[in-house]
């Protein structure tokens, strides 16, 4: 019986240890979150914060990320260390691979999307507690910088739409005069892509005496940058001539001090003389009318067609970037190539009807940009003028002229970013704008009977000249003028 007292001892350790280690456990912790809310960008990456206090290792307990409000699960880890990240979040989130160990459950999130906007739970269940922590994310972006661009002739005015894509949650749109008054839209629309983003759209009517000036402010609903373009329309805008109204004032002066017939003779000469400005005047409305709806139904698809290209070009994988290079590439030989002459024509040949195509120019290098013959002559070394085919307008040491023998000088008012080349197949002319102030450059009155192909000359390694897609020529860019 001697070793009775030796069980009781060994009982009463065995009860010291099993009490000691259930002290080691706690009952209790608590889940702590940020108390303000987190904000990202759409693209980068973020750290959501929370952590255990006091900071136990959580190697042993359930850890949950979860978004209460749409009952989904983020980013799940479980005792047995397996981990689970929850639809739309695969690929994308991690917990700290330091952090469970002291309590630290942080969460980041690569690759932030506007879906990721909103309430977050981080959760740890032990088999004795469990405790949560809510937090918010504030998920924003800047969208890109408007682009204005007239989209027609409105209440005797013109209208000017500002479009802008990119931005999360939606944003607002401001229009102002240069005196910085506010201008109210003609329409607005916002929608979201399938990427979340919204886009929005926004126009006004500046009117024909109105302040010609007008800027496009977008702003997102938080702080961030604001994005801006300004607009000044002066010469799009048909104006009525203002030196018949002081005459007309004075007529009932004269009536008192000059014979009736003087009278009358002045009389019929003031109506005639405005009838005929008025005459004019609708005349250069119908004039316009006519160019925009021209404009803006004529864009055309114009791609590169590496057939004809001379081999010190390079062509983009899109077809409608041409550079000049450094070196002859080696490439199949056709009988459309231009042997000698650093030129591609377009793939698209046009023969009836109107077609314009917007071109990205260089500014600097040599370069021309045109139509030519689809029967012009491409072997050896030709003098390019309109005797041999080609139409077109060129860049020379920093001057503007028509390639030609000789060549017409133009005298530019500002250099010119994006040349809207314009082929009238009906009067055979061949004009050239400034596409983003519609400024006129040049017409070539008589171009060529029979098919003519967009025409690329590019004379000095490292030019490169860009065709706009139709969309984009079409939406935009013609008119547009960065703030500063
Ligand atoms: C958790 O880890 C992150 C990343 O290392 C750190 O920024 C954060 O301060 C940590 N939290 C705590 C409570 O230690
Ligand atoms: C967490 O604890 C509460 C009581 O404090 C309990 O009602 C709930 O079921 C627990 N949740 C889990 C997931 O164990
Ligand atoms: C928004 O604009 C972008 C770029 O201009 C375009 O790719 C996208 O399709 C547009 N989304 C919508 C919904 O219009």
């Amino acid at each position: 019986m001697g070793n009775a007292p030796c069980t009781f001892q060994a009982i009463s350790v065995a009860v010291c240890l099993l009490l000691s280690v259930g002290r080691a456990v706690p009952e209790s912790f608590q889940v702590l979150g940020p108390t303000g809310p987190i904000s990202a960008t759409v693209g980068a990456s973020v750290l959501l914060p929370c952590h255990l206090a006091p900071a136990l290792s959580t190697q042993t307990m359930q850890v949950k990320w979860r978004r209460p409000p749409l009952n989904q699960d983020v980013h799940v880890y479980w005792p047995d260390e397996s981990e689970m990240q929850g639809t739309g979040y695969r690929g994308r989130t991690g917990l700290l691979s330091q952090g469970l160990a002291h309590g630290n459950i942080s969460l980041t999130i690569q690759n932030i999307r506007p879906s990721d906007n909103g309430q977050y739970m981080c959760e740890v269940v032990s088999p004795t507690d469990n405790s949560s922590a809510l937090l918010e994310l504030t998920v924003t972006s800047t969208g890109s910088d408007p682009i204005l661009h007239i989209t027609g002739y409105k209440d005797r005015g013109v209208e000017v739409t500002c479009l802008s894509a990119g931005w999360y949650p939606s944003p607002q749109v401001v229009w102002r005069n240069s005196r910085g008054e506010i201008l109210r839209h003609t329409s607005e629309w916002n929608v979201p892509g399938n990427d979340g983003l919204f886009n929005v759209s926004s126009s006004v009517v500046v009117a024909e005496k109105s302040d010609p000036v007008v800027t496009c402010t977008i702003r997102g609903t938080f702080s961030g940058p604001e994005r801006r373009t300004t607009i000044r329309i002066t010469g799009l805008i048909p104006r009525r001539s203002p030196e018949i109204r002081p005459f007309l004032l004075l007529l009932p002066l004269c009536l008192f001090l000059v014979p009736l017939a003087v009278y009358l003779f002045r009389k019929r000469s003031a109506l005639e003389e405005e009838a005929s400005r008025e005459r004019e005047e609708a005349s250069r409305e119908r004039e316009w009318r006519e160019f925009l709806d021209k404009a803006y139904l004529s864009a055309a698809e114009v791609t590169l067609d590496k057939d004809t290209m001379n081999p010190f070009l390079m062509l983009s994988a899109d077809g409608r970037s041409v550079k000049c290079g450094f070196l002859w590439q080696e490439m199949a030989k056709t009988d459309q190539i231009f042997d000698s002459l650093p030129c591609v024509l377009a793939s698209q040949g046009f023969e009836s009807g109107q077609h314009y195509w917007d071109v990205e120019v260089s500014q600097s290098g040599d370069w021309a940009i045109g139509v030519a013959r689809g029967s012009m002559e491409r072997m050896g070394a030709l003098l390019l003028s309109p005797d041999v085919g080609v139409w077109a307008l060129q860049y020379q040491e920093g001057n503007w002229s028509t390639l030609a023998c000789p060549k017409t000088t133009l005298n530019l008012e500002s250099a010119p970013r994006v040349v809207r080349v314009h082929m009238d197949c009906e009067r055979r002319s061949l004009a050239f704008y400034n596409a983003d102030s519609m400024a006129h450059i040049f017409t070539f009155p008589g171009c060529s009977k029979g098919r003519v192909y967009p025409f690329f000359l590019l004379q000095t390694p490292g030019t490169e000249l860009t065709i706009q897609p139709p969309w984009r020529s079409h939406m935009g860019r013609q008119t547009r003028q960065r703030a500063q």
